[in-house]
């Protein structure tokens, strides 16, 4: 499938969300420090797989490339305005929530996956992406490059998907020029799907969480990938709850970048560690931290479920309670 409207013209640096979250526009739509009040009061999309023939054809989408340290991404590019009806610099809580828009931590956090695979920390061969909040998608794309063998978008809005996600995957893959894409060969055994939906509900349709797949053992995500997921503290606890039902265990990661602070909303990078925390099933470590001046703090973290932490057990008998899971594994030997 071939991307629509793409611009064959290679601008080298292409526009990012840099700071501003929330327009505090006539729209009404202010900047608040209370999780009540952010609290949306409008029922939010329902939960749906999109297909890749959805893709909506009639929304203009034009393609920059992105540099990032020696590899080149393509970046589709879309009108808000035309797919929401909504002005460039407006994010609405519960109706749509900045997917269109590329976002400086999906670059950090590209750059710090390449830094994990070549130190020999991490690889993608054959694994399982889930990436959360996906926009562009471009680290899921970049899991693709890097071999994955299944990678799993979801975004809040269903248009995201349709008008940005699928087309910029498209033109990625289309592009031959790409360094990366002489490791992608096999592209029809790959597994890419598309899901829209709220992160307190989208679990339901994600076929590789514990409830749809029989072998609980087989169940999650190798991978969870998120950029800029976390500004929202009213969102905090359902993102977490999600990416503990998703992750596979006890060898699963989480990759998230997203900044130190989010001024004026509340959330960032601190806030969603105090929920992980609290909960004290996940050890995080800190990858990176970019002050490059421009913006506030940045940070890339990766957590892991705690080797030996009964409430990531497969399931709640007392086998999985009371024995931790090298204990377990010594045992059925
Ligand atoms: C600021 S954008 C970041 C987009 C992209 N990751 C990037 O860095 O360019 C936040 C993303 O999280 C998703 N999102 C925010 N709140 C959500 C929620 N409650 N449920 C599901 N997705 C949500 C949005 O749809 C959007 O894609």
């Amino acid at each position: 499938m071939a991307a629509t409207n793409s611009n064959s013209e290679n601008v080298q640096k292409p526009s990012f969300e840099t700071f501003q979250l929330f327009s505090s526009t006539a729209s009404g739509f202010g900047i608040f420090d209370d999780p009540a009040q952010q609290a949306p009061s409008i029922p939010p999309p329902p939960c749906v797989e999109v297909l890749p023939s959805e893709v909506h054809s009639s929304v203009k989408h034009s393609v920059e490339s992105v540099n990032l340290d020696g590899i080149t991404l393509l970046k589709g590019r879309v009108n808000t305005q035309q797919v929401f009806g909504l002005s460039n610099s407006d994010l609405v809580p519960g109706k749509y929530e900045g997917g269109l828009k590329l976002w400086e931590g999906s670059l950090d956090l590209i750059k710090a996956l390449r830094c994990d695979i070549k130190s020999g920390l991490i690889s993608f061969g054959g694994k399982r992406v889930l990436e959360l909040g996906c926009g562009h998608g471009l680290p899921g794309i970049f899991a693709l490059f890097v071999g994955a063998a299944a990678v799993h978008f979801q975004d809040f809005n269903a248009e995201v998907l349709r008008c940005l996600t699928i087309p910029n995957l498209n033109s990625n893959l289309s592009n031959k020029s790409h360094p990366l894409s002489s490791n992608f060969t096999n592209c029809d055994k790959i597994d890419v799907r598309f899901y829209a939906g709220d992160w307190n509900e989208v679990d339901k349709l994600l076929p590789y969480v514990a409830t749809h797949v029989e072998d609980n053992q087989n169940a999650g995500y190798d991978f969870i990938l998120m950029a800029e997921t976390v500004y929202s503290i009213n969102s905090l606890q359902n993102l977490y709850n999600l990416i503990k039902k998703c992750l596979r265990h006890p060898d699963g990661t989480l990759y998230f970048a997203a900044k130190k602070y989010y001024f004026g909303v509340g959330g960032g990078t601190r806030r969603f560690l105090s929920v992980v925390e609290k909960d004290g099933v996940m050890a995080s470590s800190l990858v990176a931290e970019i002050t490059d001046g421009s913006s506030n703090v940045r940070e890339v973290w990766r957590l892991k479920p705690k080797e030996y932490h009964p409430s990531f057990s497969c399931c709640s008998c007392l086998y999985c309670c009371w024995f931790p899971w090298n204990v377990r594994f010594y045992w059925l030997i």
